[in-house]
């Protein structure tokens, strides 16, 4: 009867187990609560939903680095990229000028997008003066805000990757208004494929048929 004694030595001990283990714990599994937008005899304006104390910032949203997000310095467009430029920034920039802002401005930034094809305003080419001797933080900005007709992005595009698409158009300025000059001594230029046309400094624009508004047959 060995196995009769070991149990009555270890029953005490398993009943407190199970005492302790299963007992009396409903203290944190109903507690009052509000359902959302429920309201409340507590607080003086009956909302149970409380307002965030004054001077809230949620995670991650402290904008501290102004420049970062307005690209400005006081109230002026400031010249430089808040984080240094890489080829990493170009493509990146790059990749989201040809998502976001080619379907307007085209590939280039000459402007010749599809959208204004089809009766939106034609923005102006970003290889004019004007446009040339803007300062980086400018094109930030207007990505920020809009601009005229254009909507802006502040939503669709993260601030860093506005910065990106900034540091891109600077590149397609650069790249537009380039002459034989600015190649590498010793790199030889190859000559554009004939879908390209010379625009008479060195550099090329691609070919764009202008907008017709005749009604071509279909070939048969
Ligand atoms: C839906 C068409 C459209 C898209 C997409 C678009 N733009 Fe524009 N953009 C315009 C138009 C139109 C203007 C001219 C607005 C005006 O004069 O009222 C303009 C003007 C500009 C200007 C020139 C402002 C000036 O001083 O003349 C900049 C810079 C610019 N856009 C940058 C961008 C960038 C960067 C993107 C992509 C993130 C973008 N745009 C996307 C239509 C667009």
């Amino acid at each position: 009867m060995g196995s009769t004694r070991n149990l009555r030595k270890v029953l005490p001990a398993l009943l407190a187990l199970i005492a302790g283990t299963a007992g009396c714990r409903i203290d944190m599994h109903i507690q009052p609560y509000y359902r959302p937008m429920a309201k409340s005899d507590f607080f003086a304006d009956d909302r149970s939903a409380r307002m965030p104390v004054e001077g809230t910032v949620a995670r991650g949203n402290l904008r501290e680095d102004a420049y970062f997000y307005t690209g400005k310095i006081g109230n002026n467009p400031g010249d430089f990229l808040p984080f240094p430029v890489t080829a990493e920034v170009l493509d990146r920039g790059r990749e989201r000028f040809n998502i976001y802002c080619t379907p307007c401005h085209g590939r280039v930034g000459d402007g010749n997008g599809f959208i204004p094809t089809r009766g939106f305003r034609r923005p102006p080419s970003f290889h004019i003066d004007r446009l040339r001797k803007a300062p980086i933080g400018y094109f930030y900005d207007v990505d920020t805000n809009g601009f005229g007709v254009m909507p802006d992005y502040a939503s669709q595009i993260a601030p860093r990757d506005r910065w990106c698409i900034a540091a891109y158009i600077r590149a397609l300025q650069l790249s537009q208004n380039a002459t034989s000059s600015d190649v590498p001594a010793g790199q030889k230029i190859p000559s554009p494929p004939p879908q390209f046309r010379d625009i008479g400094n060195g550099a090329t624009l691609p070919e764009i048929a202008p907008p017709t508004t005749e009604t071509k047959e279909e070939p048969k």
